[in-house]
């Protein structure tokens, strides 16, 4: 089916998203995205400099209903036409978790429809499948965000029936993720919560050669053992430490060092994700690379990536970023998928998983 055609056949799916600090609510009808509405508790959180969990979750209770209302005006659905509603049930923060399954149950018993608990992180992958119309058979995905960094074999076999979707974690990160580590270098230079886009605009006129940052979990040892893991702990220490003997030397962090240190702490994250994620396509003989995830804004990340990709033949899908950052659509997609493909429904005890494994694609 392509992107955004009607299906008139299809169920209507109605996602829900609730596990980090984006509220969001979708409606979903095969590959067409039908309307789609976001509320997020960010601006809440930069006093404290990340998401604090109980913030969050009140957030979701409060923008839960609204956004709702927002995604069926969009859609032109009222909640009497949902088929099928979809939520997260992790992973995730555990209270924010609740408040979307909480209301999806609510939702699936009063209008008498299948219930599906999806995870999260195949969701960031299904959301291909509102752009392009379907998965690739076969593609390696590579999750960056502020929770996650992941990299994962996706197999989607078109027309081979019941639970042919199949996931494998290849490797994640052993400390801090990618928009993490952003947010903390972020930090480090002065600059505000969420760090990433000020990192990116600082970065612009900076040096990427300025540093030599580490590149984690890089060396031939590490590669052995850790082939296609992350490690961003140890660059957000040399970053603390360039700034420390910065300002021990009597210099000021701000102007030029700050745009150096962005342009250089970038060019690390971005070579080592595009690196592990072009070997991990490469050793497993797959064609096409998929990114998601708010890191995915980052112009360096996706740049370096598209060049790296490029140079080794690979396809790279990369959603709008609307649908890169956490949303209802990529729940709702995903929910679509798993009834097409027999997956579910959950049942009305589902219990949300905040550490649920990748390879549970519905609860
Ligand atoms: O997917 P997302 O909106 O929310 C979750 O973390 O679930 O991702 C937010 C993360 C933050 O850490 C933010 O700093 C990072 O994505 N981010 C970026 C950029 N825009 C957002 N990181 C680097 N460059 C950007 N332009
Ligand atoms: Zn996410």
């Amino acid at each position: 089916m392509a992107a955004g055609t009607a299906d008139p056949a299809a169920p209507l799916v109605l996602g829900i998203e609730s596990s980090c600090d984006e509220t969001g609510v979708a409606l979903v009808r095969g590959a067409q995205l039908l309307g789609h509405a976001v509320a997020s508790s960010v601006d809440e959180h930069v006093r404290f400099g990340g998401v604090v969990p109980e913030i969050a979750s009140r957030a979701h209770l409060e923008a839960l209903l609204p956004t709702m209302r927002r995604a069926c005006e969009e859609a032109g659905a009222t909640l009497a036409d949902v088929d099928a509603v979809a939520v997260t049930a992790g992973p995730g923060l555990a209270g924010a978790l609740l408040v979307g399954v909480a209301a999806a149950k609510a939702l699936a018993l009063a209008l008498d429809v299948p219930l599906l608990g999806v995870n999260h992180l195949v969701a960031h992958v299904a959301v291909d499948v509102l752009v392009s119309g379907a998965l690739p058979e076969r593609s390696v995905a590579l999750l960056v965000s502020g929770g996650h960094t992941e990299l994962l074999d996706v197999r989607s076999p078109a027309g081979t029936g019941v639970g042919a979707l199949r996931v494998e974690l290849l490797g994640q990160t052993l400390d801090d993720a990618a928009g993490e580590a952003f947010d903390k270098v972020a930090r480090l230079l002065g600059l505000p919560y969420p760090g990433g886009p000020h990192v990116q605009r600082a970065a612009e006129s900076g040096d990427p050669a300025a540093f030599a940052f580490p590149r984690g979990l890089t060396a031939a040892h590490d590669l052995r053992r850790h082939p296609y893991d992350f490690s961003f702990s140890g660059l957000k220490t040399a970053v603390a430490r360039q700034v420390d003997a910065h300002r021990r030397a009597g210099g000021e962090v701000d102007g030029p060092f700050v745009a150096d240190v962005a342009a250089s702490f970038s060019e690390a994250v971005a070579d080592v994700l595009a690196r592990k994620t072009v070997s991990a396509a490469q050793d497993r003989g797959v064609q096409t690379v998929l990114l998601g995830g708010g890191v995915a804004a980052n112009a360096r990340v996706r740049g370096l990536l598209a060049e790296r990709c490029e140079a080794a033949g690979l396809a790279l899908r990369v959603p709008p970023l609307r649908l890169c950052t956490d949303n209802g659509a990529m729940v709702a997609a995903l929910g679509a998928l798993a009834l097409a493909d027999g997956l579910g429904p959950s049942p009305l005890d589902l219990a949300t998983d905040p550490g649920l494994p990748v390879s549970t694609i519905v609860v």
